[in-house]
Order: structure tokens, then sequence, then C-alpha cells
């Protein structure tokens, strides 16, 4: 192996990787200095490096080298140099995969030295995730940081070759570009040259890729940064990596055939083997049955219409509720009887926090009990109604159908998140059929509900304006456990159609023009059918890697406030740099 300037100390191999079989053999070691002890006669170090651990051990046979081995502390640089030899039996460590050995030290060389570290690098990470973030350098340190970054690569690279023996070229587009909204707000970046004018990072390469279907590319895709200036999430950062892919003369079918065969390959590097084809769910069908849009399908327990029994229940709350136009919807929660009442208050106040009234539970242990005053028997009723399992928990909610879905179905896909044991499975879903539009109460006007390249279904499109409600996109959505990892869509490719959307989204023609008319104009010259997707890189890292936030599985991360703690940035500019972009800072 290779290894960088360390003079004659040249790395044989990583201390990560030495095992039983490697025993006997004379290796040279680089690292950082995990932990050392000293025993007197004899010094322990654990030698860490990009692939593990492995213990070294000094005695005082070499006396010289037991007084170097002294000065040395943590997260210093050494090289050592010695022979591996087995442990003995009660020595060994099976927590650590190199724990059957040691490496007898022959010599060592201190290569850089290093201050006491702000934290000890500890699994799981101890300090606080904004001292880490200050100190990235040492939280990266870590060895599941490490074996994320190395899956992302891994991921990274099983996407390009597979895309690649499918015939897709990777085509590079701007940064600096024009402002192309979808839904969040842009990160802009003033020019000099030209003052008072910006250029927009882009939030998806979106219409770039549809030009190069125009240009005749055929197949592209681009793992490649975006930028949203919006709310974040465990799940969002303000800079972000798609999978972005774009294919001409195509239906959904071949994008989800494509899509499907790229994720069982990116699951092999985990050791999954993924089904396929993933099952299939209208936006309608996915909300009656699974209260969302992302369905977590690691449970088939979907929501339950009980609107028809509501009206035998005596119960003057749920019988309101169904007489103003509601529903009475009911879910089971696996083993959810052993909920205590705290907890049950909690998915109360959750529910009431989404907007709703509340829930009503129903536990069946020692005789069935419930928040609700109704008869046992019409609890038995409603039990088996749903079909719950004796140690269940059912929860039912009378409200307006949309309110109770949405209820309903967070909660459900919270309890899924939740389930340790749910963790290794994983379950995928193509959300299809979207409505092409939405309505902002806030704007007062229809927004899209993927973006106004999307095209609407054919025998929809005598509705879109009288009612553009009903209108059904040409869209889908990939969804992993409950969390939606890509979206995309057939396009429209149509001038005077993709005009007419542009009107009903409230755009005048000279604002389309001014905003979009170098794509407008393209559309002009033999624009082929196309569609595409955009994958979130990162979430499908995360769940590679076992993370619950992306921000394991991005190198240099912003914090939820959209900050870099490492770099300090944003920061504020001199005016001199402000002048020159012709700007100049106005008072709070
Ligand atoms: P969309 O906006 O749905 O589609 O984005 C595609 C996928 O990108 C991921 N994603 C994010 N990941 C991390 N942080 C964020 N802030 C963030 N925002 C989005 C999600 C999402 O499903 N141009 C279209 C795609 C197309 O139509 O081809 C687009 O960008 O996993």
């Amino acid at each position: 192996m290779k290894n960088t300037k360390s003079s004659k100390w040249q790395r044989t191999i990583y201390c990560g990787e030495l095992r039983a079989k490697h025993a006997g053999e004379e290796v040279t070691l680089l690292g950082w200095v995990h932990k050392q002890r000293d025993i007197g006669n004899l010094v322990f170090i654990d030698l860490r490096d990009r692939e593990g651990l492995v213990q070294c051990v000094i005695s005082s046979e070499r006396k010289a080298l037991l007084e170097e081995a002294k000065k040395v502390k943590m997260e210093y640089v050494v090289g050592i140099r010695g022979q591996v030899r087995m442990r003995d039996e009660k020595a060994r460590n099976p927590e650590l995969p190199s724990g059957e050995i040691e490496v007898e030290a022959k010599g060592l060389k201190i290569l850089s030295q290093s201050q006491v570290p702000p934290f000890v690098i500890t699994e799981p990470p101890q300090a606080s995730e904004e001292l880490r973030f200050k100190y990235r350098y040492l939280d990266m340190r870590r060895p599941s940081m490490q074996q994320n970054i190395k899956l992302r690569h891994q991921a990274a690279l099983r996407v390009r070759n597979f895309l690649s023996q499918e015939g897709f070229f990777e085509i590079e587009t701007p940064f600096l570009t024009k402002s192309t909204p979808e839904g969040a707000r842009d990160y802009l970046v003033p020019s000099r040259m030209y003052r008072g004018r910006f250029y927009a990072l882009p939030q998806s390469p979106q219409l770039f890729k549809q030009i190069l279907m125009i240009s005749g590319f055929d197949r592209y895709f681009q793992i490649v940064r975006c930028f949203r200036d919006e709310d974040l999430r465990a799940d969002r950062q303000p800079e972000f990596t798609q999978i972005d892919i774009e294919m001409s003369f195509i239906e959904k079918e071949d994008i989800f055939d494509l899509v499907e065969a790229m994720m069982a390959s990116v699951f092999e590097l985990i050791g999954e083997k993924i089904e396929v084809p993933f099952p299939r769910f209208t936006y309608e069908e996915s909300m009656e049955r699974y209260g969302t849009d992302k369905p977590d399908l690691r449970s088939e327990i979907g929501i339950i219409d009980l609107t028809d029994v509501a009206k035998s229940l005596d119960s003057e709350l749920i019988r309101n509720a169904v007489a103003s136009g509601g529903v009475l919807k009911g879910l089971e929660v696996e083993r959810g009887g052993a909920f205590s009442r705290s907890q049950l208050n909690k998915i109360d106040q959750k529910a009431k926090g989404l907007g709703g009234k509340g829930v009503i539970w129903v536990k069946k242990q020692d005789g069935f009990k419930s928040s609700l005053r109704v008869d046992k028997e019409k609890l038995k009723f409603i039990w088996k109604k749903i079909g719950a399992a004796e140690e269940a928990l059912v929860l039912l909610v009378a409200d307006e159908k949309q309110m109770a879905l949405k209820v309903l179905g967070e909660l459900r896909n919270e309890f899924l998140q939740e389930q340790e044991e749910k963790r290794k499975i994983f379950k995928f879903a193509w959300v299809t059929d979207f409505p092409l539009f939405e309505w902002s109460e806030e704007e007062g006007r229809l927004f899209s509900m993927h973006h106004p390249f999307t095209s609407p279904h054919e025998e929809d499109i005598a509705s879109l304006e009288k009612e553009p409600l009903r209108v059904r996109a040409r869209s889908y959505d990939l969804v992993l456990n409950g969390v939606e990892i890509g979206g995309g869509s057939i396009r429209i490719n149509d001038l005077e159609l993709q005009k007419k959307i542009f009107k009903i989204l409230g755009l005048s023609q000279k604002e389309a023009q001014e905003k979009f008319g170098f794509f407008l104009d393209a559309l002009l010259f033999g624009a082929p059918p196309h569609g595409g997707i955009a994958l979130g890189f990162d979430r499908i890292v995360m769940i590679l890697a076992g993370e619950e936030s992306i921000r394991d599985v991005i190198p240099f991360p912003k914090t939820t406030s959209a900050l870099c703690l490492m770099t300090g940035s944003p920061s504020d500019v001199g005016s001199k740099q402000l002048g020159e972009l012709g700007l100049k800072k106005t008072k709070e």
C-alpha cells in the first residue's frame, strides 16, 4: 500500500484491518492515539485509523521505546512498527473486530502532537452537537462517522456505475444560474459585473436537465448539490445532494424499473436484498389507507373507516363530528396496550398540535377500557371491526376527513419510526398521481404540488381551467420507511400546455417570459417526450447507515439554524467587498 509522505514510515496495513490471520506478520501502522494506558513497565496504545482500532503493546524489554511511548497522548499521530501476535485467551476483546490480536511494538515515532482535545472521541458521542460541529474534524474521527462517509462514497460509486451501464451520461449543470423556484427560497449571489443583478444557486437542475433532453442527450444523471433556503429538520439541509435523473421517450414505468434496480444495487452494500417491484399507491389510495403521502410499509396495518358505526356509539362527541360531515377513523397500534397514561396523553397532545381535536383510545386489558365513556359492548364491537390484536391499542379520531387522516397518519408513521426492531427493515413504496395543484390559503392562489413542469394526466387536461384542483399529475414519489427519498414526473413538452399551466399559477405572460423565457423558447425546437426523478442522496445514505439525521452522513453539515459552526459562516464581509458588488448594509 502506498502512503503519505511520512519519510520511511510507510503504512503496510490499516489498524482496523488486522485480524488473527495476520499473527506473526511485521506491520507498520500510522494513526491517531485513541487511548494510552501506562502501567509502569508496559504501555498500551489503542491506535485508530479510518478502518478501525488495534491495540499496540510496548514492553520494558525496549527501554527507549517505552520512554517514547510514555510521552504519547490522546490524539497524537504516531507510527508504530511491530509484530502482530495473538492475545492471551482471557485478554481477547470480542467487541473489537481486531480484538483477538495485538501488535507488539518494535518502533514508534511521534509524527504530530495534539493538544488535549475539547472532547474525547467516543461512540456514541458524548459532547454536545454544538461542540462537535465546531471541531467537526475531531468528530469525524469517530468510527461511525468514518464508516458513514465510506458508505456514502461506496453508494455514490454504485449509482455512477449502475447508471453509466444503463447508458446515462453524467453531465454537469451550472451553480450560478437563474432562479427556477421550486417551493423554497433561493440563495442569491450578487453579480459584480452587473450591479444590482443576481445569480441564484439552483434548488435543483430541473430546467437544465429538461433542456439536456431537448439537446438530445437522452439519458442524463448527475450527483449534484442543490441549495434551498428553507426551514431545516433532521432530514433537511440548506445544501444537499440529489441523484438527478432525466430520460427521453419513456413512461413512468421505465423510471420505476430503473430506480428499483438501482436501489437494489445500492442496498446490496449493506447486505440487503431488496424486493422489486415496489408496491404502488395512487396519492388518493395512500391518503385513504395510511393518512399520508409518505406511507411507512414496515407495518401492513392501515387506517380503517368506522363512520358507518359512529351513530350506534352513543357518544355525542362522535355523533356531532359525523353529523357535520365528518368521519370516524380508527387505527390499531401494535403492542400499544402497554402505553402508560402519560404516553396516551402525549399522543392526545400531538393530535391537538396537528390541528385535530385529540384522540380517543381503547385498550383491551382486563376488560375493555377507553377514554370514551361508552358501553363496553360498543368498545368490543369497535375492536372486532378493526380486528385488533389483544395487546394492541386502538386510536379513534372523529373529525373532518382530512384532519382525521392526517392525525392518524402522522401518529402511525411516528410509532413505526420509534420501533427499534423495525430499524433493519426496508420497505419502499411508489406514490403516484398527486394532484397537480394545491391551494394556498395564505397566498390565495394555486401552487404546483411538484413543480410547474409536471405534466397533467391527458384525460384531466380538459378540467385544467374549470376544476384545477381535481387535475391529477403524472408525478411520483419514492418513499422508504415513511421518508420521502425521491420525487419526479413526466414533463410537459408542449409549449401551449406549459404556458397554460403558468397562467393557472397566476403568472402573467410577461412574468412567464421573464422567468422562464429561455425554457419556453427551447420548447419551440423539438422537445422530446421526457421525464425524470431526483432522489435525496443524503436521505438514502442516512437510512443505509441506520442514522436518524442526514447530518450524520454529511461531512460538513449546517446546524438546524443553518450555521456552519466550524467555519463560522454565514459571516460578515467588509465594506470593500460589498462595495465591489454595489451592495450596502442597511441598519436593522
Ligand atoms: P424534490 O424537490 O422532490 O424534486 O427533491 C427530490 C428529493 O430531494 C430530497 N430533498 C432534500 N434532502 C435534504 N435536504 C433538503 N432540503 C431536501 N429537499 C429535497 C428529497 C426529495 O424527495 N427537480 C425535482 C425532481 C424532478 O422532478 O425530477 C426535485 O428537486 O429526498
